[in-house]
C-alpha cells in the first residue's frame, strides 16, 4: 500500500494570533504547487480558528497539538475533538513528550485522548518515544511498545484507520541531535510489526510513522529514504515557512 508522506509542524508556543496567520499564509503560496504531499500545521488552540480560517482550500491542512477527552463540562482551560473539529482542524497531536514531562500526561491519559480524537473525527497523531536514559539502558523498545499499546488499549483496528504515529526520541527534541538513519530505521521497522501484532497487517499497512526530533532542511533527504518512515513531524524548522517548505520539498 502506498502511504502519502505527511510533513506536519507542530508550533509549540509560538507565535501570537496574527504571526501564525502570516506564516500559515505564507506557507500556503509557497505549498501550492505540491501535490504529492500532505501538509498539516498545528498553531496553538487560540490561533487554530484563525489559521484553519484563513487556510481553506489552500494545501495547508490543520491540527491541534493537545484536546482533552471529554465533550464537554466543567474542565477550566481545557478543549474538547469537537471544539477542535468546529475550528476546522483535521488533526489531533497526542501525547507529546513536552505534555508528558512537563503536564503529566501518562500512557492513560492519552488512550483516552485517542478515543476522543476519533470519536470527535480528528486523525490523531500519537507521540511516542524514548529518553536518554532509557535508550542507554536498553529499554527503547520496552518503553515504545508500552506507548504504543497502552495508547491505542482502547480501541479497535476500526477506530484507528486514520491513526498516525510519530516516533520522536525525546533526546533528539529541540537539540539539534537527529537519530541516525540505523537508528530511525530500526525503530520505525519494529513499530509497524507491533501494529501488525496488535491489531493486523492491514492497519499496519496502511498507518503513516512519522519521524520527528531535530528535523531540518538538510537531513529530511535521509530520514524520509528510509522505507518506515512516512513523513516528519517538525518542531523548531517548521516555524520559518521558507524553511518549513524546503522540508515538504524534500523529494525535490
Ligand atoms: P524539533 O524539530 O524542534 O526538534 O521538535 C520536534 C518536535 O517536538 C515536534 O513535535
Amino acid at each position: 500500500m502506498s502511504r502519502i508522506p505527511l510533513i506536519a509542524g507542530n508550533w509549540k508556543m509560538y507565535k501570537t494570533g496574527p504571526e501564525a496567520v502570516e506564516t500559515g499564509a505564507h506557507l500556503a503560496s509557497l505549498s501550492s504547487d505540491v501535490s504529492d504531499v500532505e501538509i498539516m500545521i498545528a498553531p496553538t488552540h487560540l490561533s487554530l480558528a484563525l489559521v484553519s480560517h484563513a487556510l481553506k482550500g489552500t494545501r495547508v491542512k490543520t491540527g491541534a497539538q493537545n484536546l482533552f477527552h471529554e465533550d464537554e463540562g466543567a474542565f477550566t482551560g481545557e478543549v474538547s475533538a469537537k471544539m477542535i473539529k468546529s475550528a476546522g482542524a483535521e488533526y489531533a497531536i497526542i501525547g507529546h513528550s513536552e505534555r508528558r514531562q512537563y503536564f503529566q500526561e501518562t500512557d492513560q491519559s492519552v488512550c483516552k485522548k485517542v478515543q476522543a480524537a476519533v470519536a470527535g473525527g480528528l486523525k490523531p497523531i500519537l507521540c511516542i518515544g524514548e529518553t536518554e536514559t532509557q535508550r542507554d539502558q536498553g529499554k527503547t523498545f520496552f518503553i515504545l511498545d508500552k506507548q504504543v499499546s497502552d495508547g491505542l488499549k482502547a480501541s479497535g483496528p476500526g477506530d484507528l484507520e486514520d491513526l498516525v504515529l510519530a516516533y520522536e526520541p525525546v533526546w533528539a527534541i529541540g537539540t539539534g541531535r537527529t537519530a541516525s538513519v540505523e537508528q530511525v530505521e530500526e525503530v520505525h521497522r519494529h513499530l509497524r510489526s507491533k501494529i501488525s501484532t496488535l491489531f493486523s497487517n492491514e492497519l499496519a499497512d496502511r498507518t503513516r510513522i512519522l519521524y520527528g526530533g531535530s528535523v531540518k532542511p538538510d537531513n529530511v533527504s535521509d530520514l524520509m529514504s528510509i522505507e518506515d518512515v512516512d513523513g516528519a513531524l517538525v518542531g523548531g524548522a517548521s516555524l520559518d515557512a521558507d524553511q518549513f517548505i524546503k522540508i515538504i520539498n524534500f523529494n525535490k
